[in-house]
């Protein structure tokens, strides 16, 4: 099956040899064709380039995307979909005062997703999830990292990560899952955390492993939730297990999270409103990327990650949605892009290289996805008619886009 996209106005992020991600000042450079063609075979880009050297042939189906733009699909790597009910309540409650953590002091928060989450059925997490995963697929997601953590016991953790595994074979986009049961300490370990990571590492990570439930290992490192010490415990114990981290740290307090993740080799290390100096010279060097979650920013009205600060530093940033019931409760990528641009004062560029190759790095797939590469999955947005990208994050409540392409098939 070949599928021909012809006469398109611009097509973004190509990249003719396969990058990892982009650092610093080449987060800048977004590089694309003008007037271009695209030529896809099943599920893959096998060519692309100005429109003067589209091939001659009959393709089985031909797109003409006149007056519009082309780009990789969204590569969300941070996401909570999977989860029951919701938290309208909190929201209410911030509004009328109380902070995210007063919240959480109060049993609500976390605890209050995991009551929910260990009180619904498997199925029913299971509708109420996919409806998230195809409302991101039709906002441009062509590939997403999934979490668990709102189970914090054995079965429900299980729970969660079957969800995961069953979204995974019912839906085309490529979905990767974390194990999170590091996310809050349960009620009953409230005074005796040793106990609940004993639990984690001897009841959870053995079962996850044997039936292949997780990608990588995710702990909340922060003043109240998880220490620097008890996440290296977990990090390490992940390891045994081949399950790379990405950690939740940097989000209220700065600990010292940064440099045990850089020390135990992380993917990623994802929120980082607070940022100090030591933090950002520990993420020189390494192979550890930082993911920002603007969304999660607005939405609890905390402060942004330094984007500008770390960019000037040569480091790469990832950008992420962080969809979850209480600090994120979207998984719009077009949204994030246009919050990066508008609140961190990321340029467009940095903001699609951020959320497209980066997005990618920070899942583990920027072999296969995050750019318009040969050999690379056919997983593209297809703009309405617009001016230039940089419509995409200034005109930032409106939808524009027209169609995405999974897998080399048209999802919407
Ligand atoms: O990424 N910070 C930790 N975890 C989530 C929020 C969890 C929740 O409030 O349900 C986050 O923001
Ligand atoms: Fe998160």
């Amino acid at each position: 099956m070949l599928t021909l996209l012809i006469n398109i106005k611009e097509l973004l992020q190509i990249r003719e040899t396969s990058i990892e991600k982009v650092s610093g000042e080449a987060m800048a450079v977004l590089p694309s064709i003008k007037n271009a063609f695209l030529l896809i075979e099943n599920d893959t880009i096998i060519d692309f380039g100005p429109m003067e050297n589209c091939p001659k042939i009959n393709a089985d189906k031909t797109i003409d995307a006149s007056g519009k733009m082309v780009l990789p699909a969204w590569c969300d790597s941070h996401t909570h979909i999977v989860y029951a009910g919701n938290r309208e309540q909190e929201f209410v409650d911030r509004i009328n005062g109380l902070t995210y953590e007063e919240i959480a002091n109060r049993g609500g928060g976390i605890l209050n997703s995991a009551k929910k989450l260990n009180e619904t059925s498997e199925e029913e997490i299971y509708h109420q999830s996919k409806k998230r995963l195809e409302e991101v697929i039709r906002q441009g997601t062509g590939a997403v990292e999934i979490k668990s953590g709102y189970g914090l016991t054995v079965d429900g953790e299980l729970k969660m990560l079957r969800v995961i595994k069953r979204l995974a074979a019912d839906y085309p986009i490529t979905i990767k899952a974390t194990f999170l049961g590091a996310h809050a300490y349960p009620l009953a370990y409230k005074e005796n955390h040793a106990a609940y990571i004993d639990v984690i590492i001897n009841e959870m990570l053995p079962k996850i492993a044997e039936e292949h439930l997780a990608d990588y290992i995710d702990a909340f490192c922060e003043t109240g939730y998880f220490s620097v010490e008890e996440t290296e415990r977990i990090m390490k114990a992940g390891q045994q297990y081949g399950l790379h981290a990405k950690i939740h740290v940097n989000q209220f307090t700065a600990i010292n999270g940064i440099a045990a993740c850089v020390k135990h080799n992380a993917l990623s290390v994802d929120h980082l409103e607070i940022v100090t100096d030591e933090d950002i010279e520990v993420l020189k060097n390494s192979e550890t990327i930082a993911v920002a979650l603007p969304s999660c920013s607005y939405f609890i009205s905390i402060p942004y990650t330094p984007a500008r600060k770390m960019i000037a530093a040569g480091l790469p940033l990832a950008l992420a949605s962080d969809f979850n019931p209480g600090t994120s409760p979207s998984g719009n990528m077009n949204f994030v892009v246009a919050t990066a641009c508008i609140k961190m004062k990321m340029t467009p560029e940095e903001a699609i290289n951020a959320a497209t190759i980066n997005g990618a790095y920070a899942m583990g797939i920027s072999k296969t996805h995050g750019s318009i590469t040969i050999g690379k999955k056919a997983n593209l947005i297809i703009t309405k008619p617009l001016n230039s990208f940089y419509e995409l994050p200034y005109s930032f409540a409106s939808n524009l886009i027209e169609q995405v392409i999974i897998n080399g098939k048209v999802i919407v």
